[in-house]
């Protein structure tokens, strides 16, 4: 069964829970991965991020949208395409707590963005019990990720619940990816912050191939690392090594 929660805090046990937060938290996780980060530590709260801060780890996260008070970096994506080491921490409001309740009910945590939708789709392929898990903006559905869920949605294969159903609807009713986002709740911080760039930068679609997933907890914080490219998306001499 192909499914959808429509907020975080809606998560419930899965085989698979992708969690989608792309404005921005899953955008910034996977661009950090693509970039050159090997670890992300996805936090609960600024706090545990700020627990988790050694020499060599990077901080990011945002507070309303703008940067944390102390932190190296914020919540826009393009931040993270100069690494400033092998180890990012990052906490945000809704994205970060939506991992990190995901892996406390999911066999496997994905995460999704439309920049590796591709790659995300490729994941997928054959899981037959998925929840795509949309972060909301501040306790609220937010339109953005409900988007992106009715987009992963609409290319898998197999059942699907009256919520994938309306997620499909939602992504069918936007030609045009950037459309869903400027038109979301999740906008509107960004534009007050002045960071309406990211909104065109995140709703790229497929630029990256890299999907993070949860490999374990770490002192509360949810170790994203890049995926395993499935065998039938990888190129034939890597499948023969
Ligand atoms: C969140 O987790 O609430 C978002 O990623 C907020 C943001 O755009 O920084």
């Amino acid at each position: 069964m192909i499914d959808v929660a429509f907020l975080g805090t809606a998560v419930r046990p899965a085989g698979t829970a992708v969690v989608v937060d792309v404005l921005r938290a899953t955008s910034t996780i996977t661009l950090a991965l693509h970039s050159g980060y090997e670890r992300v530590l996805v936090a609960g709260s600024l706090d545990d991020a700020t627990a988790l801060r050694t020499p060599e780890r990077t901080l990011a996260g945002e507070v309303g949208c703008a940067r944390a008070p102390g932190f190296d970096l914020g919540n826009s994506p393009e931040e993270t395409l100069e690494p400033r080491g092998s180890e990012l921490v990052l906490a945000t409001t809704n994205g970060a707590p939506a991992i990190v309740a995901a892996a406390a009910s999911a066999d496997e945590v994905l995460v999704a963005a439309l920049l590796n939708l591709g790659a995300v789709c490729a994941q997928l392929a054959g899981r037959e019990d998925v929840l795509l898990v949309c972060a909301g903006t501040d306790g609220r559905v937010s339109l953005e990720d409900v988007y992106l869920a009715g987009r992963i949605s609409a290319e898998l294969e197999g059942p699907r619940s009256d919520a994938a159903r309306i997620a499909e609807s939602v992504a069918a009713f936007y030609p045009v990816a950037v459309d869903a986002l400027q038109d979301s709740g999740g906008a509107i911080g960004l534009r007050r912050e002045g960071l309406e760039a990211d909104i065109a930068f995140c709703a790229q679609e497929s630029i990256v191939e890299v999907v993070g997933r949860l490999t374990e907890m770490v002192d509360g914080a949810a170790l994203i690392t890049a995926a395993p490219i499935p065998a039938a998306q990888a190129p034939a001499r890597e499948r023969h090594t």
